[in-house]
């Protein structure tokens, strides 16, 4: 975690490490930023209508794109759902608090806005501890997206949140780095069989350990028609986004690469990342996006990777972002 002093940003936003200075801003109606596991979220106080329409206006995010509500515990989630299904629950007991948002049935009093009219209401209790000390502070549900300007990589730094939002919040709570990296897995368990609406931190073969039967909404319109979020342009960072299975390409002094192998001639890239192992590649992903912008790239290389666990995950997001 960063131990730097709080601050003030020229555009007079407070950079803090205080969960409970944060939850201050969040109780007045101002809409906080703040870190977990997965990604950097933009808070808001979910009952009430006039912060979650500020969620809106200060991300550009389009008004049928629903929010995930956050809470510290599953007791939190009475005034949130109406019930939880069986499904849900097993899901919860089993990766929560962790990378997981279940779709669940909306209470009658949390507003329409919150799940952009759906009568769903995606669920989250994060691992981050930054995150819960935050959530417990706040006392009330959370209703948060992913802290960065519509269309822009989620952020996993407080500094590519400032680089989005500097100026549009009054409040930053800084965490450290996202461990995770990439947002939430989504399960809808609305239906039965539950579908797994987006590729998230937990991969579908640790899902079906506890639902056996989850389906994986197999056509775009079938994701469409249940997760309005997949419809919108995404993760993209001005440089084209390319996918490779090649290490022998040859790049240039505009061309990044990152992957879980070095290209073969490493000195014709203007920026390589080689990671790690998958967790790596996942926590890094849009970090190095962020930083190739920064870095005057106009083109950014993907070293593909195995479709299973996180690796699932990283290529849903590599492909959405090549496709602009
Ligand atoms: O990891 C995460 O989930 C992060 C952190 C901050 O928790 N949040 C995040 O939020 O990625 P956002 O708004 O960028 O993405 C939320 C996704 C969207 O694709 C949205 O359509 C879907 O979840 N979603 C939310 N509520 C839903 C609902 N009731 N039914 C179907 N999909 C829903
Ligand atoms: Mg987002």
């Amino acid at each position: 975690m960063s131990s730097a002093p709080e601050r003030r940003t020229f555009a007079d936003t407070l950079v803090t490490d205080d969960p409970v200075r944060a939850a201050e801003f969040l109780r007045a109606g101002e809409p906080v930023a703040f870190p977990t596991e997965t990604v950097y979220g933009l808070g808001a106080d979910a009952r009430s209508p006039e912060s979650v329409a500020r969620i809106y206006a200060t991300k550009g995010r389009p008004a049928d794109n629903p929010l995930i509500v956050h809470v510290a515990d599953i007791e939190a989630l009475s005034g949130v759902a109406s019930e939880l299904p069986d499904t849900a629950r097993r899901l919860l007991d089993r990766f929560a608090p962790g990378p997981l948002t279940v779709v669940v049935p909306r209470h009658p009093e949390l507003p329409d806005a919150v799940s952009a009219g759906l009568p769903t209401v995606g669920v989250r209790i994060p691992s981050h501890p930054v995150a819960l000390a935050f959530l417990r502070a706040c006392d009330c549900p959370v209703a948060a997206p992913s802290a960065n300007r519509s269309g822009r990589p989620s952020p996993t730094r407080a500094e590519d949140v400032l680089a989005d939002l500097d100026g549009r919040v009054r409040c930053v709570l800084r965490g450290g780095a996202s461990e995770v990296g990439l947002e939430s897995t989504v399960v809808d368990c609305t239906t039965e069989p539950p579908l797994l609406l987006r590729k998230g931190g937990i991969g579908l073969e640790a899902l079906q350990e506890v639902l056996p039967n989850i389906r994986v909404a197999k056509t775009r319109s079938e994701a469409l028609s249940r997760s309005p979020g997949t419809r919108y342009r995404h993760y993209c960072p001005r440089a084209q986004v390319e996918l490779t299975g090649d290490p022998a390409r040859k790049g240039n002094s505009t061309t990044a690469w990152i992957g879980l192998e070095a290209p073969e001639e490493p000195e014709s890239y203007g920026k390589v990342r080689v990671c790690a192992d998958l967790d790596d590649y996942g926590r890094t992903l849009f970090a190095f996006f962020r930083d190739c912008d920064d870095a005057g790239m106009s083109r950014i290389r993907c070293l593909v990777v195995d479709e299973e666990g996180l690796g699932a995950a990283i290529m849903d997001r590599v492909r959405r972002a090549a496709a602009g």
